[in-house]
């Protein structure tokens, strides 16, 4: 069935959907008649923004509490069919920084959903947002599902853990988890303010307001990149497709490019310019080298595949940002 049918009246929860992901997400269901919940708690400097909403405000629920909140938690899941676990603490650097608050946003609290929904609600589904982070340094590229899980850096460890958590509940409890280990995803909405985010929003950012785009290493590190609008299909077609329960599968794109290539093909939206400059001490000790993955798999048990290539998608994102740019500076 097509997702966007599947998911006319359904009851869906989407932790995170003010941040980048949730909201483009939230947005679709909405479009799909879906009756959607967002509970996000708005924590400053991360990606919660009250204008990712901002056309389907009147059409969606927003909770604004904590996933830390076990007690809230369990309310909000009652009655709920499918669950988006979205809510994250998303940077690496700040991972290394404040550890403890990684752990109990992207570990503890998934345990703490999926505990609620075992009591509560065990009839739902739940589709988890992971990460590539968890593979660490690539040992073979593209890097598919049964490369080595390394992490560099301890978002990556807990996130292995919420995955981990996450496929237990399916074996042993038959609750219907799916994870998707996201790559580097940009477009509309996301977050270009913090500093200590992956490059591809400060890269954005800067291009649009003019400053120079400091490139760190030789830019000939690789990535692989997905439009936003690929990755809620990816989210909609998992959240839809019980085939794909109880197992994590990677996103990713037909090519990867280089930084300098990146910096190139936006350079066609926006004037750019941009020196390269030495790896920062912190940042280089959680620097993953060359990565893109394999999303073969995913690809062969749900038929998802990346539709928008890289220029498409820099345009729209370019276009979006310069309409908009207040709202996300
Ligand atoms: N965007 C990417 O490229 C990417 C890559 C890999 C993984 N992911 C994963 O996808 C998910 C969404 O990422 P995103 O890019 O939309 O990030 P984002 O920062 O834009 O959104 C995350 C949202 O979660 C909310 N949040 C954070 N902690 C919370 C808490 N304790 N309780 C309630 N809400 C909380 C934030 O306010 C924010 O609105 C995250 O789990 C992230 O780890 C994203």
């Amino acid at each position: 069935m097509l997702p966007d049918t599947y998911y006319h009246g359904k009851r869906i929860l989407i932790t995170g959907g003010l941040g980048f992901v949730g909201s483009n997400l939230a947005i679709r269901l909405v479009q799909s008649g879906a009756e959607v919940t967002i509970v996000d708690s708005m924590i400053p400097n991360h990606g919660g923004n009250l204008r990712n909403i901002e056309k389907i405000e009147t059409a969606v629920r927003v909770n604004y509490s904590d996933i830390r909140d076990h007690h809230s938690l369990k309310y909000l899941i009652r009655g709920q069919e499918i669950v988006f676990s979205l809510a994250g603490q998303v940077s690496h650097i700040d991972s290394m920084q404040d550890p403890f608050n990684d752990l109990e946003i992207n570990c503890t609290s998934q345990l703490s959903l999926l505990e609620n929904i075992r009591k509560v609600n065990p009839e739902a589904k739940v589709v988890f947002a992971s990460t590539r982070q968890i593979y660490g340094r690539p040992q073979y590229l593209p890097v598919d599902e049964k490369h080595p899980l390394h992490p560099v850096d301890v978002n990556g460890i807990n996130k292995i853990s919420g995955e981990y958590y996450y496929k237990l509940y399916n074996d042993v409890y038959g609750i219907r988890t799916v994870s998707l280990r996201l790559t580097n995803s940009y477009g509309p909405r996301q977050d270009i303010r913090n500093r200590n985010l992956g490059f591809v929003g400060i890269f954005i950012r800067q291009a649009i307001t003019g400053e120079t785009i400091r490139v760190f290493g030789d830019g000939l590190q690789c990535r692989d990149f997905n439009y936003i609008d690929d990755v809620v299909d990816a989210f909609l077609q998992a959240g839809c497709d019980d085939a794909c329960v109880g197992n994590s599968y990677n996103l990713g794109d037909h090519r990867h490019y280089s930084l300098i290539e990146f910096l190139k093909c936006l350079q066609q939206f926006v004037p750019l310019c941009y020196e390269v400059v030495p790896f920062p001490s912190e940042k280089k000790a959680i620097d993953i080298g060359d990565f893109y993955s394999s999303y073969e798999l995913f690809h062969s048990v749900t038929g998802w595949e990346p539709k928008i290539a890289l220029p498409d998608g820099l345009s729209q994102t370019v276009r979006f940002f310069q309409n908009n740019l207040h709202y996300y500076e």
